[in-house]
C-alpha cells in the first residue's frame, strides 16, 4: 500500500488542496487546490521545507470580480442548483504580464451540466486573486484541465471537452488570460480526465485517469515530439487504481520529477476526508512508473 502524503499544516488545520499543484516560487514551495469549506474555494499553502504548510490565502465565494473580459459570466453563486465548485485549480504566471492567473473548472454543485473554464489573476502568487468569471472555450465544453508552459514561454491549457470524451489543448494568449487557439484534439471517445502534461528532454508527457468519479483506476500516460500531433497510444502506468489516487500535477524536486495525486475519500460525504500521494515518477525513452524503484 503507498501512504499518503498529508501535509501538515502550521496551525494544525487539516490542508485542502484537492485537485491541486505544486510549484517552487521565489524561494518557497507552493501548494494549490480545491478547499470547500464554507464558502472557501480554493486555497494556496507556502512551505520552506516541504513539511509544515502555512495556508496564505483562500478564494472565496466573495472573491472581488473584474468584468474586463466580455461574454464571461462572472456570478459565483446562483444557477440552476445553487453555488459553484471550482475544481482542479491551477496558477500558470503570463510571461507578458508578469502576473499570475488561476484556471478552474466551474460547475453549479453536483452539476457537471456548465463545463466551464473559470479564471482569476493576481499580482503576487499569494493574491488577492480578482475573478474574471466562466466561459466555456472557443464554445466547448471543458471539465478537468491543468496548465502548461512551453519552453519559449507559450501557456496552453489541456481540458476534457464533449462530455469527457476527447482532451483538448489550448493555447493561451501572452496575457495567459484567454484562450487563442485550439492546438490539438486528442484522443477522441477514450474518456481520458485529470490531465496532467509536461516536458522533459524535448518530449511532450501526458499522464491521464479513466473517468469513474473519484473512484480510482487505472492511470494511462502518452508522449509525443509535438503538442499538436503525433501522441502515441495511451499505455497504463500504476498499478489498476493508480495505487489508489487520480492524477494532479506533476513537479521537479531536487532535480527529480515527482507525481502528486488525490487519493479521495471516494464520495461526496467523505470529500473533505480526502489525502494526497506523491511518488517519484521515472521517466526513461519516454517510458513512465511511478513510486521506487522495485
Ligand atoms: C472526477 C474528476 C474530479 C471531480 C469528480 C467528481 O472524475 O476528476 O475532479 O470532478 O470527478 O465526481
Amino acid at each position: 500500500m503507498v501512504e499518503s502524503w498529508e501535509p501538515a499544516a502550521v496551525n494544525d488545520e487539516k490542508v485542502h488542496a484537492h485537485g491541486g499543484q505544486i510549484l517552487h516560487e521565489n524561494g518557497f514551495w507552493y501548494f494549490i487546490g480545491e478547499d470547500r469549506r464554507g464558502r472557501s474555494r480554493v486555497s494556496i499553502y507556502r512551505s520552506r521545507d516541504f513539511i509544515s504548510w502555512e495556508r496564505r490565502y483562500t478564494f472565496t465565494l466573495d472573491a472581488a470580480v473584474d468584468n474586463s473580459f466580455p461574454g464571461r459570466d462572472t456570478t459565483l453563486e446562483g444557477g440552476a442548483c445553487g453555488r459553484c465548485n471550482l475544481e482542479r485549480p491551477k496558477i500558470i504566471r503570463s510571461r507578458r504580464s508578469g502576473r499570475y492567473v488561476m484556471w478552474m473548472h466551474f460547475e453549479y454543485e453536483n452539476d457537471y451540466r456548465e463545463a466551464r473554464l473559470a479564471s482569476a489573476w493576481a499580482d503576487s502568487i499569494e493574491g488577492p486573486y480578482f475573478y474574471t468569471g466562466s466561459f466555456r472555450p472557443l464554445g466547448n465544453m471543458s471539465r478537468d484541465l491543468n496548465v502548461f508552459t512551453d519552453d519559449d514561454g507559450q501557456a496552453y491549457i489541456i481540458s476534457t471537452t464533449d462530455d469527457n470524451r476527447t482532451l483538448n489543448i489550448y493555447a493561451l494568449d501572452d496575457d495567459a488570460m484567454s484562450v487563442r487557439e485550439k492546438t490539438a484534439s486528442l484522443f477522441p471517445s477514450r474518456y481520458r480526465e485529470a490531465p496532467v502534461l509536461f516536458k522533459k528532454d524535448g518530449l511532450y508527457h501526458l499522464i491521464t485517469s479513466g473517468c469513474t468519479g473519484w473512484k480510482p483506476n487505472q492511470g494511462m500516460y502518452s508522449w509525443s515530439h509535438t503538442l499538436s500531433e503525433g501522441w502515441n497510444e495511451l499505455v497504463p502506468f500504476g498499478d489498476s487504481t493508480t495505487f489508489d489516487s487520480q492524477p494532479a500535477s506533476v513537479f521537479e524536486k531536487d532535480g527529480k520529477l515527482m507525481y502528486l495525486g488525490d487519493r479521495w475519500g471516494g464520495d461526496r460525504e467523505s470529500y473533505f476526508r480526502s489525502t494526497y500521494v506523491i511518488l517519484p515518477l521515472r521517466l526513461e525513452d519516454g517510458v513512465i512508473e511511478i513510486g521506487d524503484e522495485k
